[in-house]
């Protein structure tokens, strides 16, 4: 297999746009990715030929919906090397998928417990366990980030003890692209006997969640990142730790027994799915999943690197240009600042000229806080990006610069 980006462009209908007469340059893919065709059809087939509400109904339709369902839960099962099947739960996204764990979390935690997270989690992963310790009364203790944008692996080894009751990180930081090493951090978190989370919103996209490589307890990504519709993610949890997990949202399907004044619990999956789930999205997210395990990827990670490099390269070279995040491991991200102007002002300055980009504090002000800048403008790749529009990224920086000034 090879990669041609021309052929994978083609796929996505959306980058025929163009954006006040000039063609879309899309550098937002870490805040959301694109979808190809098949996963638009996978939908719209979905709602045209049996749409139908699943595990309840007698019919046809809703038959064929919940078997459509189901296998695109085997899709996520084989994508992520989940164990078991019933330990994927559908969720809302990535966000969902840590707040049910958080809400678990919180009644298990008592004062004097240790939770670790760190300096470079997004929102997501770092408030929801901040109201996890506060309600508990354990200490919440972070990961400092170093110069590079990368976390102090001696720092980390520092503050896990025989108190450290969980530890969450994120499998690559959403606003600088670092990758951190999941495998060993997970390790030295099992060795003292904590739970992990793995926030794998970025990470997913590029095919690395195998969860029992990497040993963790949960990880939790949403379809959106990952080429496939909004509203829908997975948290994947090991099934010793979420068959006693309390149950988060109640309702139907989540339910075995119901009296008028007890309830007992499904199985899993369904104990952490109350109410209709987002049968469409699950069934396009297993399609999105499906188009890219099919790519060489290698290829793909190939041709990512080229367009970090040359991003990079140009960046280096840019007067006035500062890089805010400069790890050895990265995905296609290029946080920057310029001296002439703040983040909004570059990103309303290249939009128009088409070029999309993400400015602010992606959702990770702490990290912003570290690195002493109000935010960052950002500029994401993905695999439908081609060398030719990292330049033109950079030809309008230059007009950015001269209007600027
Ligand atoms: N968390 C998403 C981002 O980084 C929205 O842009």
């Amino acid at each position: 297999m090879s990669f041609d980006v021309a052929a994978i462009r083609e796929q996505f209908p959306i980058l025929k746009r163009e954006i006040d007469g000039n063609p879309l340059i899309y550098l937002d893919n870490a805040a959301t990715t694109q979808k190809p065709q098949c996963v638009i059809d996978a939908l719209v087939d979905y709602y045209s030929t049996c749409n139908s509400n699943v595990h309840r109904g007698a019919h046809r339709l809703a038959d064929e919906a919940t078997r459509r369902f189901e296998a695109a839960r085997d899709i996520v099962k084989e994508f992520i090397n989940a164990p078991k099947r019933e330990e994927v739960i559908w969720t809302t996204g990535t966000t969902e998928s840590i707040n049910i764990v958080a809400h678990g979390l919180g009644s298990l935690l008592s004062a004097g417990d240790e939770v670790i997270a760190t300096e470079m989690d997004h929102h997501a992963n770092l408030v929801t366990w901040q109201q996890a310790c506060k309600a508990s009364g354990a200490i919440l203790k972070t990961v400092p980030v170093n110069d590079a944008g990368e976390l102090d692996q001696d720092a980390y080894m520092s503050m896990l003890s025989g108190n450290t009751k969980f530890v969450a990180f994120p499998h690559v930081s959403n606003a600088l692209g670092t990758i951190n090493p999941v495998k060993a951090m997970t390790a030295k978190a099992k060795a003292v006997g904590a739970w992990v989370l793995v926030d794998g919103a970025q990470g997913a996209a590029h095919g690395w969640a195998d969860v029992q490589d990497i040993g963790c307890d949960f990880y939790a990504f949403s379809g959106h990142k990952i080429y496939g519709p909004m509203g829908v993610g997975v948290l994947w949890g090991r099934e010793s730790v979420l068959e006693d997990w309390p149950v988060w949202r109640t309702g139907g399907e989540m339910i075995s027994t119901v009296t008028l004044q007890e309830a007992t619990w499904n199985v899993l999956p369904y104990r952490f799915e109350a109410g209709t789930p987002n049968v469409g999205d699950a069934i396009a997210l297993g399609e999105a999943i499906r188009w890219f395990s099919a790519l060489d990827q290698e290829a793909v990670a190939a041709h990512e690197q080229a367009l970090l490099d040359r991003a990079t390269e140009l960046a280096e070279a840019f007067d006035g240009l500062t890089i805010i995040g400069n790890a050895k491991n990265k995905i296609g991200v290029l946080s920057f600042v310029m001296e002439l102007g703040h983040p909004a002002d570059i990103g309303f300055l290249l939009d128009r000229q088409g070029i999309a980009v993400r400015t602010g504090d992606h959702c990770a002000q702490p990290l912003m806080a570290r690195f002493n800048v109000p935010g960052t403008a950002r500029a994401s790749f993905s695999i439908y990006n081609t060398l030719d529009e990292v330049d033109a990224l950079f030809v309008a920086l230059k007009k950015v610069r001269t209007m600027l000034a």
